[in-house]
């Protein structure tokens, strides 16, 4: 059996009138690209925002273990120093703020309390070549297109030292040039070791770069699927989203 970098055990969330997460489960094998699916409201987003702190500690009920540790994240801070960086659905860098400074925000290079420019820069440098981002440290965000702020997003992970990125929809405004761009640099990140649960509603993305994808369904894990060499069809995961009751729907 490989070996799991993340199990979540039983993950229940309530928010006052809606039970957005009943017991669900999911096991991610370290290195892998792990696909998270489900039709709105499933409770995606919910299960990665109590993975990645957002939702503390104490506000849900089940068990989060990564890499073989149980982990119980007081905030994002917390979760970032394991190594689990979350992308949200909507970007949050600073737009007047240049890539370098987003970057490294609260985070730059400093001896003895003195920030040093030359080694941030220097870095940013290093870490936007990396992502395959054709932009100067000095560019503002504001100057960039939705795609290229996806990749600083990236390089912001990176710069925190990931071990598992969570992309939550990061290609749902994306042109399909920019797509793609994206998804091999995810691939290219897990040819370096490193671990991804992606989002998605696109399912020709999933098909393409995940080896594994999780369905959830009205708050329920309904199956997790491992995808092999010969691919998914999109039927497939659709019949997991809707339910097999309504398979008549979708031939
Ligand atoms: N902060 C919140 N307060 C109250 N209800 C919430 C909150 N966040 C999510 N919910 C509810 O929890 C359920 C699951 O929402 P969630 O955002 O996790 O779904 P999702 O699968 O990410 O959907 P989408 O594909 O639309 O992004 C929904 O009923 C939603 O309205
Ligand atoms: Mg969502």
């Amino acid at each position: 059996m490989a070996r799991p970098v993340l199990e979540m055990r039983s993950i229940s969330k309530t928010f006052p009138g809606v039970k957005a997460l009943s017991e669900v489960n999911l096991t991610v094998t370290a290195g892998e690209v792990h696909a998270v699916c489900g039709e709105n409201g499933a409770g995606k987003s919910t299960l990665m925002k109590v993975l990645s702190g957002v939702h503390p500690h104490g506000g849900y009920q089940g068990e989060i273990h990564f890499e073989g540790e149980p982990c119980r994240f007081r905030d994002i801070r917390a979760s970032e120093q394991r190594g689990i960086v979350i992308i949200h659905q909507e970007l949050a860098l600073v737009p007047y703020l240049s890539i370098a400074e987003n970057i490294f925000l609260g985070n730059e290079h400093a001896t003895r309390g003195v920030i040093s420019w030359h080694k941030t820069l220097t870095h940013a440098a290093a870490l936007i070549r990396q992502v395959g981002l054709d932009e100067s440290p000095h560019t503002r965000i504001a100057d960039l297109g939705v795609g290229k702020q996806q990749l600083v997003e990236i390089a912001k992970a990176l710069a925190k030292k990931v071990k598992l990125l969570i992309l939550d929809e990061p290609t749902a405004a994306l042109n399909d040039e920019d797509s793609r761009k994206l998804l091999d640099l995810i691939l290219g990140l897990k040819a370096q070791g490193i671990s991804c649960i992606l989002i998605s509603h696109k399912l020709n993305e999933i098909a393409r770069v995940a080896d594994a994808v999780t369905i959830l369904r009205d708050g329920r894990t309904i199956e997790t699927i491992a995808i092999g060499p010969e691919g998914i069809s999109e039927e497939r995961i659709i019949r997991g989203m809707v339910g097999r009751d309504l398979e008549h729907r979708y031939p």
